[in-house]
């Protein structure tokens, strides 16, 4: 039968949500790319069941500041109220629902949605509604929103929020167990080694957006086999190689992880090569900098040993410590096929301005034109390719085993597995 006019062609069904077998170390292609996965993602990991990266305490020092940020796709502000509480509210006009919020951070007594200026205080209570009582005409009120209608059952939408060592979390669910549970004590313990007390300093920003699907940006941390491989600048400097003392850590659900290095002094500089740099065509031997206070690492206290200590906490943000340089990576999805990427760069408030100036120096190394992370951007670019280009395979991580578990070496996939054993948990799959 001809098809009448109007007729809407029909779309066929995605095939049914199915891992191909019962193992984590064989991840299909379509968990990178499959738009009814990344909904649910966004509904189960961003929006329920997790505590969110927002931002540090030094991005909103004052009463009235405010930095406009995301959790999954949904826009949030975080804000210290004039008497110094943080909040996370949405940025979503209860009235019509628009973003009202564009600025991306600056300081506010108030919170107006331009559309119809309905406004806000800091903690997301609504204040005013312009002609709530309708007009006065003929010695009548015409209009306006209904008698029994009350400004406090319309305010914005207020998150949970977790502050702790001057970083803050946030969280749409008010199921959400503590933030400490949520890390669990060993994430919780090399969470602490970094966020320990002191003030934060704030000192810069920098923002990508990357074509892949935003697990692989937790895999890419969650992976210590790659750098010694990838990163010329890693390998030829000893800055983390394959035979650096090294352990991987896990909390109890395999979801969050910390990859620890330990630099071998006798491997700081490139004149000195192993079995772990022969035929790695990264290593460069002859590599030398004009510039040697790229690598002008000094010792901290705080590190109690290990020289580099990369968090993931799940699902939203990295938190980093590579020699001198630390910072936030906060992951941003947009879409299954994109996300974007926020680094924070920080220091500590008794950092003496040379420590500062060698703290900027090192951060060279990451960002998006980073020594070390210019080209993660582009492995997690080239893998989405060939991920929504041909769907029905899968990438292989058997590195050190099929199971999941805390090790004392880096030559393994651990991590990725352990992640994705909670997350075809969460997302029941
Ligand atoms: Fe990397």
């Amino acid at each position: 039968m001809a098809a009448a006019l109007g007729d809407v062609a029909e779309v066929p069904a995605p095939p049914p949500l199915a891992w191909p077998s019962d193992d984590i170390h064989r991840i299909p292609f379509w968990a990178y790319t499959r738009p009814d996965v990344y909904e649910r993602e966004l509904e189960r990991l961003f929006y329920k069941g997790h505590w969110a990266y927002v931002g540090l305490e030094a991005e909103v020092p004052k009463p009235g500041d405010y930095l406009r940020t995301v959790i999954g796709e949904r826009s949030v502000i975080l804000v210290r109220d004039a008497d110094g509480q943080l909040s996370v509210v949405e940025n979503r006009c209860a009235h019509r629902g628009m973003r009202f919020c564009r600025a991306k951070s600056g300081n506010a007594t108030s919170f107006i949605c331009p559309y119809h200026q309905w406004s806000y205080n800091l903690k997301g209570d609504l204040q005013g509604v312009p002609l709530k009582r309708g007009v006065r005409q003929d010695g009548q009120w015409l209009g306006g929103m209904p008698t029994d209608f009350k400004t406090s059952e319309h305010g914005l939408t207020k998150l949970r929020v977790a502050a702790r060592g001057g970083v803050v979390f946030a969280t749409f669910d008010d199921a959400m167990e503590s933030f400490e549970d949520f890390m669990g004590p060993t994430m919780l313990g090399y969470f602490d080694r970094l966020f320990n007390g002191r003030k934060l300093t704030l000192l810069g920003h920098s923002r990508q957006r990357i074509p892949g699907n935003w697990k692989l940006m937790q895999e890419n941390i969650k992976d210590p086999y790659h750098p010694g491989l990838l990163h010329t600048w890693f390998v030829t400097f000893g800055l983390w190689r394959a035979d650096n003392k090294s352990q991987l850590r896990m909390d109890a659900h395999g979801r969050h992880a910390a990859m620890i290095s330990t630099r071998g002094e006798a491997k700081a500089r490139a004149d000195v090569t192993g079995d772990v740099t022969v035929g790695v065509s990264s290593f460069k031997a002859s590599m030398s900098l004009h510039d040697d206070r790229f690598l002008d690492v000094v010792p901290e206290a705080w590190w109690g040993g290990p020289s580099a200590v990369m968090m993931t906490v799940f699902p939203s943000v990295i938190f980093q410590q590579q020699v001198n340089s630390v910072s936030t990576r906060h992951i941003q999805p947009r879409g299954p096929n994109a996300f974007d990427f926020v680094w924070t760069h920080f220091g500590f408030e008794d950092d003496t301005e040379e420590m500062t100036r060698r703290r900027l120096r090192q951060a060279n190394l990451f960002g998006p034109a980073g020594f070390v992370s210019a080209d993660d951007g582009e492995v997690i670019e080239f893998s989405q390719q060939n991920f929504s280009a041909d769907a029905a395979q899968s990438t292989l991580a058997e590195l050190g085993g099929r199971g999941v578990g805390d090790t004392e070496h880096q030559v393994t996939e651990t991590l990725i597995r352990g992640m994705y054993a909670y997350w075809r948990k969460v997302m029941a799959l």
